[in-house]
């Protein structure tokens, strides 16, 4: 490896960061990772730090996966590459279309459609709903409702769903035909509403009155993740998403469940849908599903969906849409290790309990902590809300924000800083020790920099 001078020197200036200004890249370049470890990162200095952010809510298992690099080492002999367009197939890709058909059986998906992220199977999972309505003769069903404080990705039509201006606002006009509704957030919501149940019904009620207004039959799909993750971790009640469901239903809108975070055991369950009791018609799964070795994304289908498709008789029913890349067969051999690993650890369970134990120490720290607005979480996704005035819930300043996530760094533990939230993703193979010390260092950033 070249020396820590050359990436000093090279850091920022040749390559453009996602989500980042480029200027402020170059004055504030970021840290460059050279190596991990299980649920730890060192970086070309030599600093070693407990990665609270899991990649990017993606390293599920941690870095050290020796099942997964060696399946992707031995597809990568055999066979490194080949299409899947219409003709020519892959073994990896057929077995893997078998075992995710077997694990999302409880969510009543049937079929794969395959992709290089999440983005991509947003993307799918769009297009796939338009389409579907043309299958079935509603050719003006075109329309898409979702969720402010939803993130789905970076494509033109993910990013018209989106609900967050900072994703949207330099690349408009973003595509016609979409609306979006409040989300069941407590801390912040139009109705100064608290109380969880109440807003889920105010929520859904609106999505209701949406769907109305704009006539059901010109509305395709409602598309939403069921714990919003990068809008700043939002949990909605329990009865959100089933009262979405019946809506949906109700209208013969689809429902796409945004999965991309929440499939395979992120929430404490194995899927986000399956904590709340509903099948959606269309899931769109990624990140964890190579545990973020490969990028793959999976669009999995109902069998609803897939009936029309399948027993279309006319051009309609024909797919014009995939990419170079689906169904790589190195990212479905990884993801076919992948999944037989997450299982055999049981990762959804240590979620579940390392996620309440990892929520409950920052509600203690809130309590200590002014500067900690609102602490939100399911499983392991959890966000700190940092407010500068608790009773006027000022967000946090980004000088700040910046101060503490270089200061956690500093002391061993990285952390996730968006706009003036702390978003914690860590592997879901963490250790009760894992949790403790990443709470007490953020509690100690918090301290020194004030
Ligand atoms: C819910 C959700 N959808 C879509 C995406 C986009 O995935 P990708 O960055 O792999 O394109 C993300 C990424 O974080 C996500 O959280």
């Amino acid at each position: 490896m070249r020396p820590p001078e050359f990436f000093s020197e090279h850091n920022a200036r040749h390559f453009w960061h996602p989500m980042a200004h480029p200027a402020e890249m170059q004055s504030h370049p970021p840290k460059v990772i050279a190596s991990a470890e299980g649920v730890h990162v060192t970086d070309v200095d030599g600093h070693r730090v407990l990665d609270a952010v899991g990649g990017l809510w993606n390293v599920n298992l941690g870095f050290s996966n020796q099942a997964i690099k060696d399946a992707m080492r031995d597809q990568l002999e055999r066979m490194p590459y080949y299409s899947a367009f219409r003709g020519t197939s892959n073994t990896a890709a057929v077995e893997l279309s078998l075992i995710l058909r077997e694990w999302f059986e409880p969510d009543g998906l049937t079929r794969a459609f395959f992709s290089s992220g999440g983005s991509d199977a947003v993307e799918t999972a769009l297009r796939l709903a338009r389409q579907y309505h043309r299958v079935r003769g509603q050719l003006d069903r075109t329309k898409f409702i979702s969720l402010k404080q939803g993130y789905h990705g970076t494509h033109f039509g993910g990013a018209s769903v989106n609900g967050n201006a900072k994703f949207r606002r330099n690349y408009e006009p973003m595509l016609p035909g979409c609306f979006h509704i409040p989300a069941p957030w407590t801390y912040r919501n139009p109705f100064d509403e608290q109380d969880p149940a109440r807003l889920a019904e105010l929520c859904a009620g609106l999505l209701d009155a949406e769907i109305r207004f704009q006539s059901p039959d010109t509305v395709a799909a409602f598309i939403m993740e069921p714990v919003l993750g990068a809008g700043g971790v939002i949990p909605p009640h329990e009865s959100f998403m089933p009262m979405v469901r019946e809506i949906c239903n109700r209208h013969g809108v689809l429902l796409i469940a945004d999965e991309v975070i929440t499939a395979f055991g992120r929430t404490g369950a194995w899927t986000g849908s399956r904590l709340w009791g509903v099948q959606p018609d269309l899931m769109c799964t990624a990140k964890g599903i190579t545990n973020g070795y490969f990028p793959f994304g999976a669009t999995m289908i109902s069998e609803k969906v897939a009936a029309a498709f399948e027993g279309n008789k006319d051009g309609f029913g024909a797919i014009g849409h995939g990419y170079t890349y689906s169904a790589h067969p190195v990212g479905a051999a990884a993801a076919i290790a992948t999944l037989a690993e997450t299982e055999r650890l049981q990762v959804a369970e240590n979620a579940r309990h390392r996620g309440k134990e990892l929520i409950a120490a920052c509600r203690g720290m809130q309590d200590r902590q002014e500067i900690i607005g609102d602490v939100r979480g399911q499983g392991l996704m959890v966000c700190l809300e940092l407010v500068s005035d608790r009773d006027n819930k000022t967000p946090m300043d980004k000088k700040r924000v910046d101060a503490i996530f270089e200061q956690a760094y500093a002391d061993g533990v990285m952390i996730r800083v968006s706009g003036n939230n702390v978003i914690l993703s860590p592997s879901l193979i963490v250790t009760d020790g894992n949790i403790r010390t990443i709470a007490e260092t953020i509690e100690a950033a918090i301290r020194k920099t004030a």
